[in-house]
């Protein structure tokens, strides 16, 4: 009886962790939007007493006698998007709940359904209409929406949201990081209208090993008639249609080069596709359209898989010229959210002479992505189970997969997006094995086109000059990334010299770190931390290492630029800034970056097998 009653729990306990599928719309910005961004009121309240008396009802007093103790129109205000942090210094180290109020009118219209979206919110978000709760959203890095159809009114509306960024042990990332805990609505919030029968989702891409079969799916939400979708590529004179499914689901697969013309006419015969790369980013204007919906998007064809040591792009092998890079925004601090943010450090990265970046250690903001489409920089997106976490607890578990989850729906249409991350230097732990081989295996059910990695950096020193690296993880991966800091954390930068490298696994290699701290304008012998002068050396030591390794398919050296961490202390040195950064956070660069840019233009020359 007892038995029977624990194998109860232990299932309710495993169906409770299962993520459900993703509920979001696709492509937000290629919808009818209404922005919410612009000055919220706020009110910052550390012992979170706005829950117990109804911060979200917005109320005013009735009479003079009437006791209302909080105000939001009278109340200091926040710009939306962006963190709390950096817009007011009394919120610099502010971790804790905030509640955010602002009204809009909306005028209500026939044979229309109504979302609330948010791009991000930093932590646990609450969300009010009109003083009726929609729902809560953990983890600050994805999106989330809430249909308000029914709820919002034709006329004068005001939405409540608290955001509270306080770190937790079960919670993704957990208690510890290396960056700022920037909080607050970070990303676009906006008012989603579509009609009462939409395309919700869909997924279109090349099938795995092929360079003219396209793959996907398309989801319809509400009623149907005629039960067709269709798809069109237009500068490729493609035009497709096929059945949707009592599920609202269509299955896209058609090959290109099997398609007829149109009409019969030879100047309407499809066109091979021409494929997406970062010499050549070829982005196709992609229309779907059924059921009185209709949707484009800007997509890329391009396959990517691993054969051996190498990435392939294109069945091509591909050296992935990287850098790591954090969501701070360039010379002003704080979380970035705008596309200028995005454009310099992407442009700064292209700089270099990448083409790849690393972004760390979360999901960044949608626009990375668009632009890494246009500008041709292939992408490694992560989600932030990020040193310890609380392995054992299902809700850790969920909230980590469910961020999986929404990375995927969100950029699954994005061209650059080559590998999803589950991971950076988490411990070796049995419980941490199983919780990323959960997150492995779900990534890959959502998505078999990309490639699965992780930063490991889990390594035994098996002699002074031999590291190894046998981490259990690596045998559910695709790609290796590997974190090393030989000549900063680990011994002296001449170490690098006779450095020997002992992988235990046939797979690509991808180097996802090393560095050295130095300010911009620190200069000093090359022996001497925190020069430009050690950084420099230190990067044209590793470099000659990391070549040395046959499985080395790319690097993303840490980090394209100087960021805020609460862990950085050193005065006049660090000053709450991570310091490895090759461009300081005044758009500075150091010498090391023009050791990198050498290298990597040299690389850039050096045709691939
Ligand atoms: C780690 C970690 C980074 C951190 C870096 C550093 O490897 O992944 O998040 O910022 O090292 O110490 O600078």
């Amino acid at each position: 009886m007892r038995q029977a009653l624990l194998l109860v729990l232990l299932s309710c306990l495993s169906a409770a962790a299962e993520p459900q599928p993703a509920n979001l719309i696709a492509n937000v910005p290629g919808r009818t939007t209404y922005s919410l961004n612009g000055v919220w009121r706020t009110i910052v309240d550390p012992y979170e007493t706005g829950l117990g008396i109804r911060f979200y009802e917005n109320r005013k007093p009735r009479d003079k006698a009437d006791l209302v103790e909080y105000d939001f129109g009278a109340s200091p205000t926040l710009n939306v998007p962006g963190d709390w942090n950096t817009q007011r210094s009394d919120l610099f180290f502010y971790e804790g709940p905030l509640w955010y109020e602002r009204g809009f009118t909306y005028h209500k219209r026939e044979h229309t359904r109504t979302f609330l979206h948010f791009g991000a919110a930093n932590y646990l978000a609450r969300v009010y209409l009109n003083g009726t709760k929609l729902g809560e959203h953990e983890g600050g890095f994805t999106p989330f929406d809430f249909e308000i159809t029914n709820a919002v009114h034709d006329g004068e509306n005001f939405v409540v949201v608290e955001v509270n960024n306080a770190r937790r042990l079960d919670a993704v990332p957990s208690v510890n990081t290396d960056w700022w805990n920037y909080g607050g609505l970070t990303r676009d919030v906006e008012l989603v209208d579509v009609p009462e029968t939409f395309i919700r989702d869909y997924f279109m891409q090349l099938a795995k090993g092929s360079t003219s079969e396209i793959a996907g799916w398309v989801q319809f939400d509400g009623k149907r008639s005629r039960n067709e979708v269709t798809i069109e590529i237009p500068d490729a004179n493609i035009i497709y249609k096929t059945l949707i499914s009592p599920d609202g689901r269509a299955e896209i697969r058609f090959d290109v080069s099997k398609l007829g013309c149109t009409d019969n006419s030879p100047a309407k015969c499809p066109k091979p596709l021409q494929l997406w790369s970062p010499e050549t980013p070829k982005l196709y204007r992609v229309v779907i359209s059924g059921e009185g919906d209709r949707v484009e998007e800007e997509i890329g064809f391009r396959t990517i898989e691993v054969r051996g040591h190498e990435i392939l792009l294109n069945g091509k092998p591909i050296f992935l010229r990287g850098i790591s890079m954090h969501e701070e925004a360039p010379f002003r601090g704080g979380r970035a959210f705008s596309v200028e943010d995005d454009q310099t450090l992407l442009g700064w990265a292209k700089e270099l002479g990448c083409n790849f970046v690393r972004l760390a250690h979360y999901p960044h903001n949608p626009t990375v992505a668009r632009l890494a489409d246009k500008m041709g920089l292939l992408l490694w997106e992560e989600v932030p189970v990020y040193w310890g976490n609380d392995w054992k607890n299902p809700h850790t578990l969920e909230v980590a997969e469910e961020q999986m989850r929404d990375l995927i729906a969100r950029d699954k249409n994005r061209t650059a997006v080559a590998l999803w991350s589950i991971g950076n230097e988490t411990p070796i732990v049995p419980e941490r094995l199983d919780f990323l081989k959960s997150i492995a295996a779900y990534a890959r059910q959502l998505d078999s086109t990309r490639l699965i990695t992780a930063a490991l950096n889990q390594r035994k020193q098996a002699a002074p000059d031999v590291r190894e690296l046998d981490d259990p993880l690596g045998g559910y991966l695709d790609v290796l990334g590997i974190n090393e800091y030989i000549g900063w954390y680990d011994g002296r930068p001449e170490d690098c010299d006779h450095m020997e490298w002992k992988i235990a696994y046939d797979k690509p290699v991808i180097i996802s770190e090393f560095g050295a701290g130095a300010p911009f304008g620190n200069h000093g012998d090359a022996d001497a931390r925190w020069t430009e002068e050690y950084q420099g050396d230190l990067f044209t030591r590793q470099i000659t290492m990391l070549r040395r390794i046959p499985s080395l398919a790319g690097m993303t050296p840490w980090v394209l630029m100087d960021f805020h961490s609460p862990r950085r202390f050193l005065p006049a040195v660090q000053d709450f800034y991570n310091r490895k950064g090759l461009i300081s956070n005044r758009g500075q660069r150091k010498q090391a970056f023009y050791v990198l840019q050498k290298f990597y233009r040299e690389m850039a020359k050096v045709p691939q097998p």
